[in-house]
């Protein structure tokens, strides 16, 4: 029988599914990268989150390692160049944390439109700061969206929902698709120029590196409004802290940072900004949703190679 290793925090959902296919499974989160090269070449499958790094010396000892299945859709900790030359499969689950990301944008836009957590800490802190707290209401906004894929595509029927009026920059998005999410195609510099609010939701490639830098800020509307939950890399953090002091840029609200796990931030204190833990995947529904997927996937391939 084929043997899986869980090498990072999955659902419980996921050792019942490979179980009950059958497979003989460890789940053993928090393994250290010299535990991983120490162990994995005793498995056919290996199942991650974020915090495993399939490195190719990781693929090198993985004599037996037929997949890697990733639960989440991010598969940046996986050197997938050296996976295909070992001839590992690379699997992830592009739907089951896509709702659960959209939410926590939306998230972002209220707490940044409201200013939640300044406000939070200040009440808690036995202030009363009632008129320090100005927000602005979404209604009748402009939200510019980098990509408009599954989570994007998710954040638009939302914001339409608030009354929003949503726009999307993204060269795959048919005329037909952007017509039935009641979202206007733009190019990147009218998005820039006319959104009041921009929220990315693209992955980081050398396209996408950066798409917010200095340049793109400076096209701007000043007061306008940035949230990245979709991948660290897709804004220069330099020019967006210089960008909030001057207050060219009203607020921003981060999930994802150039380097994570983020300790230290550029970003850290530039005024109002908001900041999370990569969370965007982070609730039981979507995590339940991924363990599961990846698990039949996973069981799928090792049992009968589809
Ligand atoms: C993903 O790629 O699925 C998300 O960024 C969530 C995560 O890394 O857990």
């Amino acid at each position: 029988m084929p043997k899986v290793l869980i090498s990072d925090k999955l659902s419980p959902a996921a050792v019942e599914i490979f179980r009950a296919r059958g497979l003989e499974t460890d789940f053993k989160p928090g393994l250290s990268a010299e535990e991983l090269l120490d162990i994995v070449a005793d498995y056919d499958g290996l199942a991650i989150r974020s915090a495993t790094k399939v490195t190719k010396e990781v693929l090198a000892k993985a004599k037996n390692l037929k997949v890697v299945g990733r639960a989440g859709i991010g598969v940046d900790n996986v050197d997938t160049a050296a996976a295909t030359s070992a001839g590992v499969v690379v699997m992830n689950t592009p739907f089951g944390n896509a709702i659960t990301t959209a939410e926590h944008a939306i998230a972002m836009m209220f707490a940044l439109a409201r200013q939640i957590p300044a406000a939070d800490r200040s009440t808690q802190d036995g202030k009363w700061e009632k008129s320090k707290f100005m927000g602005v209401e979404l209604t009748g906004k402009r939200l510019g969206l980098i990509g408009c894929g599954n989570i994007g595509a998710i954040v638009a029927e939302r914001a339409r929902g608030l009354k929003m009026r949503v726009a999307a920059y993204d060269p795959y998005l048919s005329d037909d698709r952007a017509a039935q999410l009641g979202v206007t195609k733009v190019e990147l510099d009218e998005l820039f120029a006319e959104a009041d609010i921009i929220t990315l939701h693209t992955p980081l490639t050398d396209a996408t590196r950066n798409i917010i830098d200095a340049g793109a800020i400076q096209k701007m509307k000043a007061g306008v409004r940035i949230i990245n939950c979709a991948r660290g890399g897709l804004v220069d953090e330099v020019a967006l802290r210089g960008a909030l002091e001057t207050g060219h840029v009203a607020g921003a609200a981060f999930d994802v940072f150039v380097e994570e796990p983020a300790k230290e931030n550029v970003l850290f204190g530039a005024p109002n900004f908001i900041a999370t833990p990569h969370l965007g995947a982070s609730t039981t529904e979507a995590q339940e949703k991924v363990a599961l997927q990846v698990a039949e996937q996973m069981s799928d391939y090792l049992l009968t190679g589809a």
